[in-house]
């Protein structure tokens, strides 16, 4: 018995166009390291589909598919490159990038004079030729000696203007990619046009860039990482760009118009030693994750022409070049179930369940789909191959499905007609579904989080107890905590004299918390405990905060944007508790911060202990640190000027490292940092203890 393979379905040129891209990639990638993102049969099935699809448009053949090469009839772009574009040698980590440049020096036989670090763009390699200052054509890699003219796409990219400043004539070369926004947006198109979506903005830059006869048009975005002049110009121009170092050539590629890195937050830098290129790189990488625009490694190359000249090249890549190679941050995988849960402020969310897969460091079961639009808007279905994406310390969310993947057993997801928590009906006003019920429906949870430790820090008020308050009526949200009666309190079963009154006197002095703490008890949404402290110690008082708009909200460090407007507008959903608890007599201000008005270098002038340092604390404190919270900790440090932060850095001053600390630890050597015991540091600060 013989069964026909599954084949995936090409509906038209761009998903041929980006199941082709797909294909390269995951084969490259698996010559290179064995890391391709598809499995084999994934692979195959993908393959059978760009052999269809070719077979029913022989026009629409693109010379870089699987296909050509299989049948040994390998045909390349017709579009010779003036000098090769060549690849780049990889290395994983300091240790690698070390032997690699002692490599270099090798060949040299001294010191590099300076290196250049800049980030690795994740999109495709492009050559833009200028003719007396206007842009002529537009040619792929394709093999790294032909590619393929897609002039078409000239108008359609940020970055690469169609004239210079100056009427010169000259090759750039540089990456062409999707931003975030950019990528959400052809989704969107491609959505309305055909109900599918692009997996990720990689393959969505491909499939666009070679795409042609659209009927939507999707902007692409260009950063510049080098100028060529052609071979035997002999103008001023083509001499002195053969002779400027690279982070020169660079300055003059801005100057022109052009797009380059240089304006966003992993700007190319030039470094004199290796340690120094070590924290860039390491900058670079904790920069990743809030970036709109997808890296996936960063380039450390020799700077001046003559380092590069006597380094050389391999057949292959340059020698004075190499890619330092960050870990993947986007995998396929399959989407197995979605849940659905109603949140503390009633929000109901869909969260993807995943086949396990390894992101970044981490293993990811779970990724967000934000809502139902958004699901809608994706096109995605249960067992659907989809991109996941995580960096840092991002929830993974789920980019998109990868249609050419389909087998035709996906199945609809089956989306809630009622709230999944109380049953009660659902409020579909606005893109975010929510229990009609809001807040309320998960009491519990608000107000478990309210009370805890590191916010409100009622003592002995357990999670049955507030049940019961709850289940009685006595409360429907924390403040109602402060209204609370000693008779109130005796009537509930199983409450004692004592207990009463111990709870009673617990509760009287959560009034007491700093502002920090009770704004973190509000639950506003993207606001933890360490944001709710910059806000607090930003604005000083409650009237404040609620005074402030999304602009005046956005002059804390760490709120953006987008998140700005989100407080402003929970802060008026949460006034009616806000004020209850005003009511109550609860404190409403922080101590030892001055309102927004006053000198932002007060916290130095007043000559705190730490003021302007940046503070990291690992492993577990002894001494007089011993009894407090990770979190409690953290507000110790921000009371004596500091910024308390995660992770090590090249701007961390000091780290405060426990017992068993681990990796922390070692990285603060590595970077110099200076190093104390919980209590060394605890003598620092104890006027603040
Ligand atoms: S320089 C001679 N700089 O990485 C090769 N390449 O793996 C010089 N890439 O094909 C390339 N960002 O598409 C260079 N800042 C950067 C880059 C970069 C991304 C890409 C480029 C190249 C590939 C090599």
């Amino acid at each position: 018995m013989t069964e026909t393979p599954p084949v995936t379905a090409l509906a038209d040129d761009t998903a041929y166009a980006e199941a082709v891209q797909l294909a390269v990639d995951s084969s490259a990638a698996y010559y290179a390291d064995g890391t391709s993102t598809l499995d084999d049969d994934a692979y195959d099935r993908l393959v059978r589909g760009i052999q269809a699809y070719e077979e029913e448009h022989p026009e629409s053949v693109l010379p870089s598919s699987p296909t050509g090469k299989v049948a040994g009839g390998a045909v390349v772009g017709d579009v010779p490159h003036t000098v090769p574009m060549l690849s780049l040698d990889n290395v994983f980590g300091a240790e690698q990038l070390a032997d690699w440049a002692a490599g270099v020096e090798r060949r040299l036989g001294r010191p590099v004079t300076v290196w250049s670090v800049e980030p690795k763009l994740d999109g495709l390699a492009i050559s833009a030729r200028y003719r007396h200052g206007r842009l002529a054509q537009l040619v792929t890699r394709g093999d790294g000696t032909a590619g393929e003219d897609v002039s078409h796409a000239i108008g359609t990219v940020v970055g690469l203007p169609e004239r210079l400043a100056d009427a010169v004539t000259v090759e750039l070369r540089g990456e062409v990619m999707m931003t975030t926004s950019q990528f959400e947006e052809a989704c969107a198109k491609r959505q309305a046009h055909d109900g599918t979506t692009f997996a990720n903005p990689r393959s969505a830059a491909a499939g666009t860039l070679r795409a042609q006869d659209r009927p939507y048009v999707c902007e692409l975005t260009f950063f510049g990482y080098g100028a060529l002049p052609a071979p035997g110009d002999e103008s001023d121009l083509a001499v002195r760009l053969r002779e400027l170092p690279h982070s020169e050539v660079m300055e003059w590629v801005a100057a022109q118009g052009v797009q380059t890195t240089a304006a966003t937050p992993v700007a190319g830098i030039v470094a004199e030693a290796l340690d120094q290129v070590q924290s860039r790189v390491e900058e670079i990488a904790a920069a990743r994750p809030a970036l709109p625009f997808g890296i996936d490694g960063i380039v450390i190359k020799c700077d001046l022409a003559s380092d590069q000249a006597a380094a050389g090249f391999s057949s292959r890549a340059p020698r004075w070049a190499v890619a330092y190679k960050l870990p993947a941050t986007e995998k396929i995988t399959k989407l197995l179930d979605v849940t659905w849960n109603t949140g503390r402020t009633g929000v109901i969310a869909p969260r993807a369940v995943l086949e396990p897969v390894e992101l970044d460091g981490s293993i990811v079961t779970y990724a967000t789909l934000h809502n139902v639009a958004d699901i809608t808007r994706r096109g995605l279905m249960l067992g659907d191959s989809v991109t996941v994406y995580k960096a840092g310390d991002v929830i993974p969310r789920v980019e998109a499905p990868v249609v050419h993947l389909r087998t035709g057993e996906e199945r609809p997801i089956p989306i809630p007609e009622v709230c999944p928590t109380c049953g009660d009906a659902i409020d579909r006003s606005q893109e975010r579904w929510r229990c009609v019920r809001g807040r309320e429906c998960q009491a519990i949870v608000s107000i478990i989080y309210a009370v805890g430790r590191d916010t409100l820090d009622i003592e002995g008020l357990a999670e049955n107890r507030i049940r019961q308050m709850l289940a009685t009526g006595l409360i429907a949200d924390f403040a109602d905590l402060f209204f609370l009666t000693r008779e109130q309190l005796l009537g509930l079963e199983r409450m004692g004299q004592t207990s009463t009154d111990n709870l009673l006197a617990a509760i009287s002095q959560a009034k007491t918390r700093p502002l920090s703490r009770v704004f973190a008890a509000l639950g506003v949404r993207g606001t933890g405990r360490s944001m709710s402290r910059r806000i607090a110690r930003h604005f000083a008082t409650m009237d404040a905060v609620r005074a402030a708009d999304a602009e005046a909200i956005q002059q804390v460090e760490g709120i953006g944007p987008e998140k700005a407007p989100v407080v402003v507008e929970e802060l008026a959903e949460l006034a009616p508790l806000i004020d209850k608890l005003v009511r109550a007599g609860v404190n409403m201000t922080e101590p030892g911060a001055t309102p927004p008005t006053d000198d932002p270098k007060a916290a130095e002038a007043e000559g705190l202990p730490l003021a302007s340092m940046s503070v990291v604390v690992t492993g577990t404190m002894t001494g007089p640190l011993a009894a407090l919270t990770r979190n409690e900790v953290n507000e110790l440090i921000e009371r004596a000027g500091g910024k308390s932060s995660s992770s090590v850095s090249a701007k961390t001053s000091m780290l405060v490292a426990g017992e068993k600390a681990g990796s922390k630890r070692a990285k603060a050597e590595t970077l110099g940092v200076r190093i104390v015991s919980p209590e060394e540091f605890a003598e620092q600060v104890s006027a603040f203890l």
